[in-house]
């Protein structure tokens, strides 16, 4: 028989649906800036820019709900990495993905209402949501306002410094994405985890 189990909140969805669509935005807008040439954009320089710094201050502000949902719910104990053989853990999961999925084995890690995230998915959305994430949004804001940059920081140009980490960052987090809708198809049915994170509830097997 199936088991249910209430994952996801209406406030972390609500947060959940507009960090994704802003982060849409921004990937889209960051890109579009990157690569304008004089001929040639896909979104014309400034409408993009101003796009771009919009949806970054609401992205600023949406994440204040993540971080206080967190800290004010039970939910912040998902990201609670535990100290002891955790890249076991991870690298057992790794294992399952890249073999033992494809001999229809077990997870090692079953999902219950203590275990909604497996290592893997645990550690990745701790580094991109309380490393990668307050990183993006803190070079922005400094990009936004660049006389709170330093002139030159370890002897190389803070501007740049800073311009570089928040390409970078975008990088990284669009990677991440893309590898996080792929993974997302991976369950019971390929619609399942898309349903859950839409309805709140999450369906095991
Ligand atoms: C079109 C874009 C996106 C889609 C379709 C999508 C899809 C999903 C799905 C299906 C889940 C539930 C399964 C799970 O817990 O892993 C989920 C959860 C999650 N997503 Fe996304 N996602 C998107 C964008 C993003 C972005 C841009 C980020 C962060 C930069 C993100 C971070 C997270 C986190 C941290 C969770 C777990 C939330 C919690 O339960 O505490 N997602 N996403």
């Amino acid at each position: 028989m199936s088991e249910y189990y209430y994952f996801y909140p209406k406030w972390l969805r609500l947060w959940h649906v507009l960090n994704a669509l802003l982060c849409l935005a921004l990937i889209v807008t960051g890109v579009s800036m990157q690569y304008t040439t004089h001929v040639n954009s896909l979104i014309r320089f400034d409408i993009a820019v101003n796009i771009h710094n919009y949806c970054g201050v609401a992205l600023t502000a949406t994440y204040f709900l993540f971080f206080g949902g967190n800290l004010l719910t039970s939910n912040g104990r998902h990201y609670l990495l535990k100290r002891k053989g955790i890249f076991r853990d991870i690298i057992k999961q790794f294992h399952y993905y890249s073999l033992g999925i494809f001999k229809k084995r077990q997870p090692p890690f079953p999902l219950n209402e203590n275990r909604k995230f497996n290592p893997l998915q645990q550690f990745s959305y701790v580094i991109i949501m309380y490393i990668c994430m307050p990183f993006i949004f803190i070079t922005g804001w400094a990009l936004l306002f660049p006389e709170v940059i330093l002139e030159k920081f370890l002897g190389f140009d803070g501007l740049q410094m800073t311009d570089f980490f928040h390409i970078v960052l975008g990088f990284i987090i669009t990677l991440f994405l893309i590898i996080h809708i792929y993974f997302s198809t991976i369950g019971i049915r390929k619609s399942n985890n898309f349903i859950s994170i839409i309805t709140g509830w999450h369906r095991s097997h």
